[in-house]
């Protein structure tokens, strides 16, 4: 076979996949459920840096981008929402409850560095690590 037509062919083949994982039903599911129940915040502060760095995931606010709607991509914001709002969800405060704040933000692991890397805004300074995971330490 010609070496033009093989790469054609791989690329429309490359093409129909990505058609198809379209059709997958999951990774749509961009539901904001209500937000039942919200810390009482220790300040302002903590609040609006949580809103920041964290909810995207932690919270029924999500801020779903557009790339959340094209597969393979959907299928991993929907898991990072999905397990995020079971582990820690500051919209349902009562009902979700991981507290264990210390050392996730410092240690870098929370927000996870794919997150970061496409929310420039989500970059937390050293000071303001320190700030959070006190300030969330403190609210109840
Ligand atoms: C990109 C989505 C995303 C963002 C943004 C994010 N998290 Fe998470 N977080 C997760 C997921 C997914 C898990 C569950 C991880 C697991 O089960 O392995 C998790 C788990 C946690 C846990 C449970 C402990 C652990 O290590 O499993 C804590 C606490 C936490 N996150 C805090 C935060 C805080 C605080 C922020 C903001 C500074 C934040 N997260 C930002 C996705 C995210």
């Amino acid at each position: 076979m010609q070496i033009k037509k093989m790469i054609f062919l791989i690329i429309v083949a490359g093409l129909v996949v990505f058609g198809l994982i379209q059709l997958v039903p999951y990774g749509r599911n961009h539901t904001n459920p209500p937000v039942t129940a919200e810390p009482a915040w220790d300040s302002p502060q903590t609040q609006a840096l949580a809103m920041r760095a964290c909810f995207d995931c932690h919270s029924n606010e999500t801020v779903w981008p557009w790339y959340s709607n094209v597969a393979p991509v959907s299928w991993l914001v929907q898991r990072d929402v999905d397990q995020g709002r079971r582990r820690l969800n500051f919209s349902q405060w009562n009902t979700s409850g991981e507290r264990e704040f210390s050392r996730v933000i410092s240690r870098g692991s929370m927000p996870p560095w794919f997150y970061v890397i496409q929310h420039p805004s989500a970059v937390l300074s050293a000071a303001e690590k320190t700030q959070l995971e006190a300030g969330l330490t403190a609210t109840k």
